[in-house]
């Protein structure tokens, strides 16, 4: 088994990461959560990338150095990445030393191989500033169509790609001043003189690595166009000193220097280990394994890197040429995982505009860090671009993580604990549903193998599809008395099958994951007791049929979000980030007058699924009836719903019955429907009744019962846990999203049975019918 080297692009060190800069961190720790579970020895590493124009200019606005801006930034980062959990074996910087001497000992390797040429050329340079001026910080006219809007390098009204030099009425963007044309002199690498070399790596390991076609596509027209030379240096304060006379006062260019980051961070990784007196490792047997001592006897290192699209050049033309220019045989790209673009709502994420959903507003909205690293997988941009929408968050979530996922999990330990009391029931494999979850998993195996992450993902959620299938159409609920030993066997089994999803999605959801397992008494993440370290569960164990005895008391891990709450935060992430904090800081922003949403009522075939998520319904005792004075129709029910504390509802059914045809009853209450205020008083809940025409073709009306049934009871889909994990509040809307007929008698939702103790609800007086 080879070893594997892992990367994902370093990210700027100047701003908060959005959700489509961290699918690039997610991605690379997925992918190394899955080879350090399936054995190989593995390395993570990433970074913050901090030189460059961009990180100067912005120190400058906020009156920073960019040392302090950058450290500042790092923390930042540093808490945003722990939070989701993302377990780098490093995460460094580019601003140490480390990156100073590899980056300067690789340019020397170049600059003896008589691959770097030096050429002068004519440059804006701010006096005022005292700095030359990169393309973006300046603004002018063109020359071409006379527009205002010239930005450096190009007009924004005729699109002419211009040279800044050429600009009538130069301005320095930064503070106004006429900037003067001034020489400077620039080194530049010759990748013409690398290109064959080049050509004949990239044909070889594209194919052995499995590049994407994006990455193949892309980098084949840069070689077939003819290579430039490229400048690898920068009029700038804050970089890598140039070790060569002349270039004192001039730095490398940041994106000569930012690919370097991933070596020089393991370097930083090994001296820290070694400073901290702990077992240390030589960075070179990962990086330059021909010439490390250490790597002798070792597999061969796999370098899989995980990036964005618009940065495939860099890593598949620019680096490699670097390390194919020197003398030294550097571990190079095997595998490039290249994503296309994730959107935001109608627009495009973007952090000069503050447009999106920010690593820190993520941490604000109580969501777990496992539903938004189950969001992005689910949807990872890998062949076509994303569209992040709140709406689609929502129904993914509540539908497929909770919907599918969390329903298998739930029912089937709560079944373990309700009625073979915590353990497991013992019973034969179920050779059917294994033959069927094996192949699925050699697939997921075979995918993830090559980080299609997406596809696994989804595939696992298939596995979980099955399953629920399975125990619907097995019916343990009646088979538990009328046929024992086989629903002992379908329990048992899914009991199996839900370790080998947990330990599956385990790099997608660390801590779900890890969640579920502790209830089995198990653990997935190594642990350390005293001086040992015990493994966790790891692919090895997929398949396996032993091992698991009892189960203890389950907790509900992710809540369905409801559209009120989506729409809260659709509505505050949406202009940009500047807009939120200015309103935050008045909060004066008028709140948008509430839409009156439409009673939207879900396909058939969804919405039994979503009373199982969503909708609580209890029994309750109607133990006193009062008319509401300022209403004709209400009466005010008082409720013994179980609690202890009386609870008081009003319907509107003095037209239909009398206050002794209530009084007594044990009534359905739709339990956890927002309270809401009728004539002067509040009204917490509603009670189900049905529609009928009596036989002299008046209109009827009956209230639903369960007299068998205990106040406090829970009401729930036949097959449904009991007690379900749902909302402490919902809407109306999600209420009335269902419709609750009457069908031969028996209350369904979608098809399914209402029970209550495990006994369907009936009606009296309706046959067919409507429920409200
Ligand atoms: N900072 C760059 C970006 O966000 C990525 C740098 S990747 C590296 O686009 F290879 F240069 F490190
Ligand atoms: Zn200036």
């Amino acid at each position: 088994m080879n070893r594997r080297l892992i990367t994902s692009a370093l990210p700027y060190v100047n701003n908060i990461p959005h959700l489509g800069n961290l699918i690039q961190m997610l991605s690379g720790d997925v992918f190394a959560r899955f080879c350090r579970s399936r054995g190989y020895d593995t390395l993570y590493i990433c970074g913050t990338d901090e030189y460059g124009t961009a990180t100067e200019t912005k120190a400058l606005e906020e009156n920073k150095t960019p040392r302090e801006l950058c450290d500042y930034y790092y923390g930042e980062h540093t808490k945003i990445y722990d939070w989701f959990h993302i377990n780098f074996d490093k995460f460094g910087r580019t601003s140490n030393e480390e990156c100073t001497e590899i980056t300067q000992s690789l340019f020397k390797d170049l600059d003896e191989a008589g691959l770097i040429h030096e050429k002068t050329n004519r440059q804006l340079f701010c006096p005022h500033c005292n700095r030359f001026l990169a393309d973006r910080y300046v603004n002018g006219i063109c020359p071409k169509c006379g527009s205002s809007k010239a930005r450096g390098d190009q007009c924004d009204d005729c699109g002419a790609l211009l040279d800044p030099v050429e600009l009538k009425e130069p301005k320095c963007a930064t503070c106004g001043s006429t900037p003067e044309v001034r020489e400077t002199k620039h080194l530049y690498i010759d990748l013409p003189a690398l290109s064959k070399k080049l050509d004949e790596w990239m044909s070889k390991t594209s194919c052995e690595g499995r590049w994407a076609d994006n990455a193949i596509n892309i980098t084949k027209a840069w070689i077939r166009d003819g290579l430039n030379e490229r400048a690898i240096t920068r009029d700038l304060k804050w970089g890598i000193p140039v070790p060569k006379t002349g270039y004192e006062n001039k730095v490398f260019y940041v994106w000569f220097n930012a690919p370097i980051g991933y070596l020089s961070i393991t370097k930083q990784l090994a001296n820290e280990l070694a400073k901290a007196g702990k077992q240390s490792f030589d960075w070179k047997s990962w990086w330059l394994p021909e010439e490390s001592e250490e790597a002798k006897g070792k597999a061969p290192v796999d370098l899989f890197q995980f990036i964005g699209k618009d940065n495939i050049p860099f890593h598949t033309v620019i680096f490699p040429c670097t390390l194919l220019g020197s003398p030294h045989n550097w571990t190079k790209l095997y595998h490039m995982s290249s994503t296309e673009y994730m959107n935001y709502e109608d627009s495009k994420f973007s952090k000069s505009r503050g447009v999106g959903v920010f690593g820190t507003d993520a941490i604000e909205t109580g969501i777990p860090a496992d539903a938004w690293r189950f969001y992005i997988f689910y949807n990872r941009p890998e062949k076509q671009d994303f569209q992040f929408m709140w709406k689609d968050f929502q129904e993914k979530m509540n539908s497929e993580l909770i919907g599918n996922l969390g329903n298998l999990v739930n029912r089937t330990l709560l079944f373990v604990n309700k009625y073979y009391d915590g353990k497991i029931p013992a019973a034969p494999v179920d050779e059917e549903l294994w033959n069927e979850v094996k192949a699925r998993e050699a697939k997921i195996t075979e995918l993830l193998e090559w980080a299609e992450l997406k596809d696994a993902f989804r595939e696992m959620f298939g596995i979980a599809d099955i399953c629920n299938k399975a125990f619907q159409a097995a019916e343990p609920w009646k088979t538990r008395t009328t046929a024992p030993e086989q629903a002992a066997k379908l329990i048992r089994n899914l009991c199996y099958v839900i370790k080998d999803l947990m330990i599956m999605m385990n790099p997608y959801m660390p801590q779900y994951t890890q969640k579920v397992m502790s209830y089995f008494g198990k653990s997935i993440e190594e642990k350390k007791v005293g001086t040992e370290t015990k493994p966790g569960l790891n692919w090895s164990d997929l398949a396996k049929t032993d091992g698991l005895s009892e189960i203890s008391a389950t907790e509900v891990y992710f809540t369905p979000m409801d559209k009120k709450t989506m729409e809260n935060f659709r509505e505050k992430f949406s202009g940009n980030q500047k807009e939120r904090k200015d309103a935050k800081k008045t909060e004066q922003k008028p709140k948008k007058a509430e839409k009156k949403a439409e009673e939207e009522v879900l396909p058939f075939d969804r919405q039994a699924a979503h009373f199982s998520n969503t909708i609580r319904l209890r029994v309750a005792k109607i133990i006193k009836v009062d008319r509401n004075p300022e209403a004709e129709k209400l009466y005010i029910e008082h409720l013994d719903d179980g609690t202890g504390t009386e609870r008081v509802i009003q319907s509107g059914l003095v037209p239909y019955l009398k206050e002794e045809e209530l009084l007594g009853k044990h009534i359905i209450l739709a339990d956890n429907l927002a309270p809401r205020k009728m004539r002067g008083i509040e009204s917490r809940g509603m009670l189900l009744a049905a529609d009928y025409t009596s036989a002299d073709g008046k209109e009827c009306v009956e209230v639903l019962t369960a007299p068998w049934a205990a106040p406090g009871t829970e009401v729930v889909l036949e097959g449904d846990p009991v007690p379900s994990s749902k909302p402490e509040t919902i809407s109306a809307d999600d209420f009335f999203k269902v419709e609750v007929k009457v069908v031969d008698k028996t209350v369904q939702i979608g098809g399914k049975k209402l029970v209550a103790d495990g006994k369907p609800l009936e009606t009296q007086f309706t046959v067919n019918g409507d429920v409200h």
